[in-house]
C-alpha cells in the first residue's frame, strides 16, 4: 500500500477527530450475571464531548496480549448523569469481556466520544396537553444495555411519558440489569410495564413463555397484552433475527418504518474475527468487476490523503490502516456505523450492511469496513456526516 499525497485542506480548525479517543477512569464496577457494569468518570472538560443521547453507544480499545482491540458497547445509564455507564456480558473465550470482568475502579481505558443511530431524543418540554408518547422497547439478552439508558431518561426526563419493555432471557436469573430494571419500575408503576418472557424457565402466563418472535407479539397484541396501536416508537436490540422478524411484525400490525428503530446486537465472536479481518488485510471476497488497483481519496479530520487499494483483497478500512491512516472503526464487521463517510465522486461496493438505512446507501453514505471500490478513482468524506 502507497500513500500517493497527504494534503491539509482545512479551513475549519474545529474539525475533531472522528477516531479520537480519551483516556477515562472508571469509577466503580458492578457484578451482572454473566457480566460487569461499568461506570466512567467524565471529566468536567470533557462533558460536553461525552454528551450523549439515550441509545447510543461507546468504543473502548484496549491493549490485551500486545494486540490492540476494540469494541463497542452500548451506554445503560440515565443521560443527565455526569458520568457513563455501559454493559458487559461475558462471551466465552471472549478477548475483550473477559478482559474487561479484571477491570477494577482507578483503571483507565481509552473510549471514544459516544456514537450511534438507535436513539430516543429525550422531549422535556413536551407539555401536559400533548399526547404524551408511548414507547416500545423489545430487547433480548444484552440488547437491555441502550433499552435501559432509554427507559431510565425517558421516565425522568418525559413526566407522562410511558414505556412497555419486552425483555427476552433464558432465565429469571440471567437477566442483565434485572435489579435497575425492578427500582425503575417501583418508582415509575403506572408509566413502565414490563414484561419478561423467559425462553428457559417456566412463568404462570403461558404467553410470557418461549423467545420473543413474531408469533410471540402478534399473541401478544392479540391479547391485549401489548397494543400494537398505542406505541408511537419502538426500539428494538438483539441478534439479527429476532430483530429483522419483530420489525416486520411491527409494520404489519400498522407501525409505520420512521416509528421502528434497529440495533443489532454484535457478538463479541464476531466482532474479533471482523477486527481480525481488518487488521491483518486477509480478506479474500473477489469481485468479478472492478477488481484491482483504485485509487481512492479520504477526507479526514481536515486531512485529504490519497492511497491506492486492491479492491481484490482489501477493503477501504483495511487498506487504509495498512496505509497508516487512523480512521475511525470498531465492529469492522458492518454493524456499528462508525466507519460511515459519503462517497463524494466514484462507486464503491459493500461486502454487508447491517447499519445503513436505505436512504443513507441512496444518499451516498457508505461503510468503509466494508466498501470496495468498483471504479479507478473514489473519493470518500468522513468529516461532513
Ligand atoms: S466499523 Fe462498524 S460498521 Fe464499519
Amino acid at each position: 500500500m502507497i500513500i500517493l499525497n497527504a494534503t491539509n485542506f482545512a479551513t475549519d480548525k474545529n474539525i475533531m477527530s472522528r477516531a479520537q479517543f480519551h483516556l477515562l477512569s472508571i469509577s466503580k464496577t458492578r457484578e451482572l450475571p454473566d457480566g460487569v457494569a461499568i461506570t466512567f468518570d467524565i471529566p468536567d472538560k470533557l462533558f460536553s464531548t461525552f454528551k450523549y443521547i439515550p441509545g447510543q453507544y461507546v468504543t473502548l480499545e484496549a491493549s490485551i496480549n500486545n494486540k490492540i482491540i476494540r469494541r463497542t458497547y452500548s451506554i445503560c445509564s440515565y443521560h443527565q448523569d455526569n458520568c457513563l455507564e455501559i454493559g458487559i456480558k461475558r462471551i466465552e473465550q471472549g478477548v475483550f469481556s473477559n478482559y474487561a470482568l479484571s477491570l477494577k475502579p482507578g483503571d483507565q481505558l481509552k473510549v471514544m466520544p459516544p456514537e450511534g443511530r438507535f436513539i430516543r431524543p429525550i422531549d422535556e418540554q413536551k407539555t401536559d396537553d400533548q399526547k404524551p408518547a408511548h414507547t416500545l422497547l423489545v430487547a433480548a439478552g444484552s440488547g437491555i444495555t441502550p433499552c435501559l439508558s432509554i427507559a431510565k431518561s425517558v421516565l425522568a426526563d418525559e413526566k407522562k411519558s410511558k414505556i412497555t419493555l419486552l425483555n427476552g432471557n433464558k432465565t429469571i436469573n440471567s437477566i442483565m440489569f434485572r435489579a435497575d430494571i425492578a427500582a425503575l419500575k417501583d418508582d415509575h408503576t403506572e408509566r413502565f410495564n414490563v414484561i419478561n418472557m423467559l425462553s428457559q424457565e417456566k412463568q404462570d402466563i403461558e404467553r410470557f413463555n418461549g423467545r420473543i418472535s413474531a408469533t410471540a407479539v402478534r399473541d401478544l397484541n392479540a391479547d391485549g397484552l401489548i397494543i400494537i396501536g398505542d406505541f408511537d416508537n419502538a426500539y428494538l436490540c438483539g441478534p439479527m433475527d429476532m430483530v429483522n422478524s419483530i420489525r416486520d411484525t411491527l409494520l404489519e400490525l400498522g407501525m409505520q418504518q420512521e416509528q421502528v428503530h434497529t440495533e443489532l446486537f454484535t457478538t463479541e465472536k464476531f466482532d474479533a474475527a471482523a477486527t481480525n479481518n481488518a487488521f491483518q488485510t486477509q480478506n479474500t471476497i473477489k469481485h468479478k468487476n472492478g477488481a484491482g488497483q483504485h485509487q481512492v481519496t479520504i477526507m479526514l479530520d481536515g486531512l485529504q490523503t490519497d492511497i491506492n487499494v486492491d479492491s481484490s483483497t482489501d477493503t477501504v478500512l483495511s487498506a487504509a490502516q495498512s496505509a497508516g491512516i487512523d480512521m475511525p472503526f470498531s465492529c469492522a464487521g458492518g454493524m456499528c456505523c462508525t466507519c460511515r463517510c459519503k462517497v463524494l465522486e466514484g462507486k464503491a461496493i459493500m461486502d454487508a450492511n447491517f447499519s445503513l438505512a436505505d436512504w443513507e446507501v441512496e444518499a451516498g453514505y457508505m461503510l468503509a469496513c466494508q466498501a470496495r471500490p468498483s471504479t479507478d478513482k473514489l473519493v470518500l468524506d468522513f468529516d461532513s456526516v
